[in-house]
């Protein structure tokens, strides 16, 4: 999950998910008439931020800063995408905040991040730190997605399980709750945010072929292994997926599409 050029060509179902909802709540943002501060939270290579998010706000912001825990990621950003007002630093929105960055941004975003993240509560209150009073977040992050069931089902088989060790590290803390937006909104109203909506909503994405799958799911894949092993993975990893009947066979001699469905939780929040 640290190859930043693999990550910007295999994304497309993220920055169409990262649209969505940006033109969803565009007309929820407050923006400044001038000098707006604004944070993307896991830019990883930074194309959303700049080529979507960018687009959204106003033209005279004064700062757009994006953060990533993956050191690479933020090399990456930063060579391809850093101007005067545009640039991007390391940051674990799970860890101790730097005191510069506290009560800084009128706006965070964060897309396609939070799931990776096992302490939610250390990440939505570093959050809400992030921002100035009246400050607005917005972050899509997957609730329930059949992929971590194909993770699960591999971990537990003679083969995978050595490979995919510490497994439930990478599921969403969420892929099993039945109302993931009543404990965000908990958590949110804890914190101290106001004007919370908080919505899960059933997505779904065709990949045209199964190595169309198998790019983006090396694009994220989290755990460590050589390219022939990870070929070998893909190979069980679409068995199951299978299986699991999201492959459309029937296809006139094309490649068989594979269908994604899963749950994006969308969060916006005041503070
Ligand atoms: C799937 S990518 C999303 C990138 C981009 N936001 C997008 O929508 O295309 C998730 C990113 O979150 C970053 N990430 C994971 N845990 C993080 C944390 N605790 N703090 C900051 N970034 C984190 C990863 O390094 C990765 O670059």
């Amino acid at each position: 999950m640290n190859n930043a050029e693999l990550y910007e060509g295999n994304n497309n179902l993220q920055k169409r998910d990262a649209l969505d909802c940006l033109e969803e709540f565009a007309d929820k943002m407050m923006w400044k008439r001038s000098g707006d501060r604004i944070i993307d939270i896991g830019c990883g290579d930074g194309s959303v931020t700049v080529d979507l998010l960018k687009e959204f706000i106003p033209e005279n912001f004064e700062l757009l800063l994006g953060c990533d825990v993956s050191e690479k990621m933020v090399t990456f950003a930063n060579v391809h995408h850093k101007n005067e007002r545009t640039s991007f630093t390391v940051l674990d929105i799970a860890g101790r905040l730097p005191e510069e960055l506290r009560s800084n941004f009128n706006h965070a975003f964060s897309f396609y991040t939070f799931h990776w993240i096992k302490d939610q509560e250390a990440a939505f209150n570093n959050m809400f730190d992030l921002l100035v009073e009246g400050g607005q977040c917005l972050l899509t992050l997957l609730g329930h997605n059949p992929v971590f069931d194909v993770y699960r089902i591999l971990a537990e088989s003679n083969k995978w399980g050595c490979w995919l060790h510490g497994v439930e590290r990478f599921i969403s803390p969420y892929h099993d709750s039945q109302y993931p937006e009543q404990e965000i909104r908990k958590l949110m109203k804890k914190i101290g945010f106001t004007d919370i909506v908080v919505t899960c909503q059933e997505k779904s994405f065709i990949y045209d072929s199964p190595e169309a799958v198998k790019k983006a799911v090396q694009a994220v894949n989290p755990f460590s292994m050589p390219k022939e092993v990870f070929d070998d993975f893909m190979i069980d990893y679409l068995n199951v997926v299978r299986d699991m009947n999201l492959i459309d066979e029937v296809n006139n001699n094309k490649p068989a599409s594979v269908r994604s469905i899963y749950k994006l939780i969308v969060v916006f929040g005041t503070k």
